[in-house]
């Protein structure tokens, strides 16, 4: 792509600097559309079920609606964002693209969107053959993306500093969907699994602490210098505090066989030691050395306010439900948001570059970034989402019909969020026809 062609006009684009990506081999740019496309429709969902069947989901975290919902921002949502946006990272990572990434993607792409449906499906209805279906087409498709990130990595000398970080939270993957399935047939009595909820509590630690923690917070410590021209994080803090996390988890799981405080303990360890990132997260951009609060990195701060506000709720006691919203909605939706909304407009821009340099239009005017997505769409969405992220809570204590208005303003959030990812991609595409033409 247009950076290796020249690569000192790259270095620095506008405000964002490129320093250490190279997008020489990125795949096509409708792969990571699908992905988020796919994943806004799953969230769409989201608000729907909390309009229908609102009452029901929140009696407690144990009801087969709120397993589903909670598969569905799991696995409907991160799983396609994350996937979608690794797809187009590794390239950058590991200067080698994944071995015929347009085949590879599609089969990813699909088992995800199935096997999220199924699983869900199985979870709302308790139906066994869906919850096994969607399990299994899940397991496929992480292992495939797993073996081609692997092949990609391998087959290539160059290694980024943050393949480590990352590689770490694509390994927790492998637990958290393992347990994942046992927890499956332990809930169908095809399994006797002993002490469910301890053994819930460590598949939930390794899907939501190890997998999207590390991988999001090592996406957000690459990404905060680049776009927000932060400090960086240095590297090798980085790689002692994931592989802390990721021992401490392990050290958790053995609690389930070896009765020990210590090994109990090193949930809390983890919640703090993730505390603690996420304050260095907030230092780092109160510090930067451009004081714009731009609407996407909003999105972050505010992701980072609820991990705060999570972690308080925990320690202070018993409500689950808050923890679970507030880490689940406010987290592990409101930071890959914002993330997204600061990587369309950039990854737009540079394909187009790209395309410009390679059709030899130089007279042609490329729009800016904000062209295609305005802050004030993004504002607007951003006001939805935290709205109804704290309808949510606040129908968690006084339960009642504001269940089904926090429903209402959650799909409009959705539907803005998919309508904000699209009109990007259609704007990018009237773009690419005229640089054809
Ligand atoms: C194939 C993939 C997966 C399967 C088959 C699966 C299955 C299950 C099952 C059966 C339970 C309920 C356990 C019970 O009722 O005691 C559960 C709970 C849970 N799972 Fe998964 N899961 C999968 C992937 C994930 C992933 C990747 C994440 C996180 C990123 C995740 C997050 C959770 C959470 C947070 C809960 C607990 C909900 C609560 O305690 O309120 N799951 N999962």
């Amino acid at each position: 792509m247009a950076c290796g062609a020249s690569a000192t006009r790259c270095h620095r684009v506008g405000i964002v600097k490129t320093a250490g990506l190279s997008l020489d081999q990125a795949p096509p740019i409708d792969i990571p559309f699908k992905f988020f496309l796919t994943a806004s429709l799953f969230s769409v969902i989201i608000g729907l079920l909390l309009i229908v069947k609102g009452e029901e989901v929140f009696l407690s975290r144990w009801t087969p609606l709120a397993l589903g919902i909670t598969h569905l921002i799991t696995i409907g949502f991160l799983a396609q964002v994350m996937t979608g946006a690794m797809i187009q990272l590794l390239p950058v990572l590991a200067g080698s693209p994944i071995p015929a990434v347009i085949t590879i993607s599609r089969i990813i792409h699909l088992s995800l969107l199935s096997g999220a449906i199924l699983l869900v499906t199985g979870f709302i209805f308790s139906h066994r053959f869906s919850l096994f279906a969607g399990a299994g087409l899940l397991a496929a498709a992480f292992t495939l993306f797993l073996i081609a990130a692997l092949i990609s990595l391998v087959s290539s000398g160059i290694r980024h500093n943050n393949a480590v970080s990352l590689g770490l939270g694509w390994l927790a993957i492998v637990p958290a969907v393992a347990i994942g399935i046992y927890l499956a047939m332990g809930l169908t009595g095809i399994a006797s699994v002993s002490d469910m909820s301890r053994l819930t509590a460590i598949h939930l630690s390794w899907g939501v602490l190890g997998w999207v923690g590390i991988v999001l917070f090592a996406t957000v410590f690459q990404l905060i210098p680049i776009f927000y021209v932060t400090k960086e994080i240095p590297t090798h803090i980085r790689h002692i505090a994931f592989a802390v996390i990721f021992s401490l988890l392990i050290l958790y799981s053995l609690s389930h066989v070896i009765a020990s405080r210590l090994f109990e303990n090193s949930l809390v360890l983890i919640v703090m030691l993730f505390l603690l990132l996420g304050i260095t997260v907030l230092y780092a951009i109160h510090r930067r050395k451009r004081k714009i609060l731009d609407i996407t990195l909003l999105f972050v701060l505010t992701g980072l306010v609820f991990l705060v506000l999570a972690a308080i709720v925990w320690v202070v006691g018993d409500y689950d439900l808050i923890v679970g919203v507030l880490l689940l909605g406010g987290v592990c939706l409101t930071i890959p948001i914002g993330i997204i909304y600061k990587v369309i407009p950039f990854l737009c821009w540079f394909h187009l570059q790209s395309l410009q340099v390679k059709q030899e239009k130089f007279s042609y005017s490329l729009p800016s970034m904000k062209h295609f997505i305005s802050d004030k769409d993004a504002k607007r969405h951003y006001y939805l989402h935290v709205g109804a992220i704290f309808m949510v809570i606040i129908s968690i204590v006084f339960p009642g019909p504001i269940v089904r208005l926090s429903g209402i303003v959650f799909s409009l959030s959705s539907i803005y969020f998919l309508k904000n990812v699209l009109f990007a991609f259609l704007a990018f595409r009237r773009e690419q026809k005229a640089l054809y033409v």
